[in-house]
């Protein structure tokens, strides 16, 4: 188990740049200067130095350029770095995305988590006092759930779309390698995450955009699909607690025991634009188009997020109507940013996913 005080610490965060990475290397690098945090990103589409400007200057701060499927360059940083932790986000991150382009999910999110491994077991050798290495999941690597239930940490895994089967397909290496050579290891499967700086290919900042521009809001299929929506700072949280005081070898689910059905969310978000806008009651809301459905879509996802309750004390600290319009002004605040990431092959992609 790591060690119970804060010292002096190699941390590397992959994914970085991206919308959960940015919040937790930011929370990482202002809340322990011990640590020296070096965040390792691909910069894909997906990952955005912008994200990270406020911290960029720190001392305990390093930005490595890299791509976690390069053996070589990763052998290289390990032995550079000596890194005490690991905590592992880098991933291709979009269902439809992985629909379209499975290999590619499969060389990042698979052998790219198990570069990662071999390189942290080649380091330490079994010398493991002190040393984390903590995968990030996803709950969708227990596949559907029905009308009812929650998914526990002993559900089987069940995944449905390429990304999910990535997913399970690293968190199974993950807990082999603790098996095999006791490598000491936590995995966290969290629900939808929602907050600053998601890229607007998800729901909700895709609704966001698209309301701003007056255009189509594309509902898949009937609209009746439930998700758990839990804002991203309290997964932050949830990562740290996880990190520091959860038990080697366990499984933690996180979740904002917030289920909504995606046509009553986009109607909230709706109401919510309409008022900030200063638009007319309505008229967002006349932008829902129900559109061809995600082939393989799940139709419920649900936590039971008792466990790290319990054993962490952790709960979800905003209410959805209250982390909703966090989201919202943050996205009508960071125009630029939205313009940014807009322009450019994001067009190309919300052509081919939309047409
Ligand atoms: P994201 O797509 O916003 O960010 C992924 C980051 O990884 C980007 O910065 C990208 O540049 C980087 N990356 C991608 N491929 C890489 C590679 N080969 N080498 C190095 N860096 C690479 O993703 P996110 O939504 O922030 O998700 C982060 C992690 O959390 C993922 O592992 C995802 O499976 C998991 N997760 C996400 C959610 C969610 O709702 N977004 C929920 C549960 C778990
Ligand atoms: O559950 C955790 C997972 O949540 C994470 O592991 C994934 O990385 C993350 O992308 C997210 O997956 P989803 O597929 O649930 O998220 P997405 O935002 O793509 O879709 C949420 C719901 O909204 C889903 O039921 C599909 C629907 N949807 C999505 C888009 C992009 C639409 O109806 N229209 C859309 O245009």
């Amino acid at each position: 188990m790591i060690d119970k005080t804060i010292s002096k610490k190699n941390i590397l965060i992959t994914g970085g740049a991206g919308f959960i990475g940015s919040h937790v290397v930011k929370r990482f690098v202002n809340k322990y200067p011990a640590y020296h945090v070096y965040n390792l990103d691909a910069l894909t589409y997906a990952g955005n130095l912008e994200n990270l400007i406020e911290i960029e200057g720190k001392d305990n701060y390093t930005f490595l350029k890299g791509d976690i499927t390069d053996e070589n360059y990763i052998k290289t940083i390990f032995k550079k770095y000596r890194f005490d932790g690991v905590i592992h986000l880098a991933a291709e991150s979009h269902v439809d995305r992985s629909i379209n382009d499975p290999l590619a999910f499969a060389k990042t999110n698979i052998l790219g988590t198990m570069i990662l491994l071999n390189a942290f077991i080649t380091l330490w050798k079994e010398n493991w006092l002190g040393k984390r290495f903590y995968h990030i999941s996803t709950d969708e690597v227990y596949g559907t759930l029905g009308e009812t239930g929650l998914f526990g940490e002993t559900t089987p895994y069940d995944p449905n779309s390429p990304y999910s089967a990535s997913k399970a397909s690293s968190d199974h290496f993950v807990r082999a390698y603790g098996e095999t050579y006791n490598l000491p290891y936590v995995i966290t499967n969290c629900s939808n995450n929602y907050g600053a700086n998601q890229f607007p290919e998800k729901l909700i900042p895709l609704f966001i955009n698209n309301i701003i521009h007056n255009k189509p809001l594309p509902v898949y299929g009937d609209g009746n699909y439930t998700r758990d929506w839990l804002y991203v700072v309290d997964h932050a949280i949830a990562i740290d607690l996880v990190f520091h005081k959860g038990i080697d070898k366990e499984t933690y689910n996180i979740g904002g025991f917030n289920e909504w059905k995606n046509i009553d969310l986009v109607k909230l978000l709706c109401r919510q634009m309409d008022e900030k806008l200063n638009r007319k009651e309505g008229s967002s809301a006349r932008l829902i188009t129900y559109v061809k459905d995600r082939p393989g879509h799940d139709l419920r996802y649900a936590i039971d997020a008792t466990k790290i309750n319990k054993e962490l004390g952790w709960s979800p600290s905003v209410t959805f109507e209250e982390g909703l319009s966090k989201t919202i002004d943050w996205y009508l605040a960071n125009e630029k940013w939205l313009g940014n990431v807009t322009s450019g092959a994001y067009q190309e992609y919300y052509e081919l996913q939309y047409k």
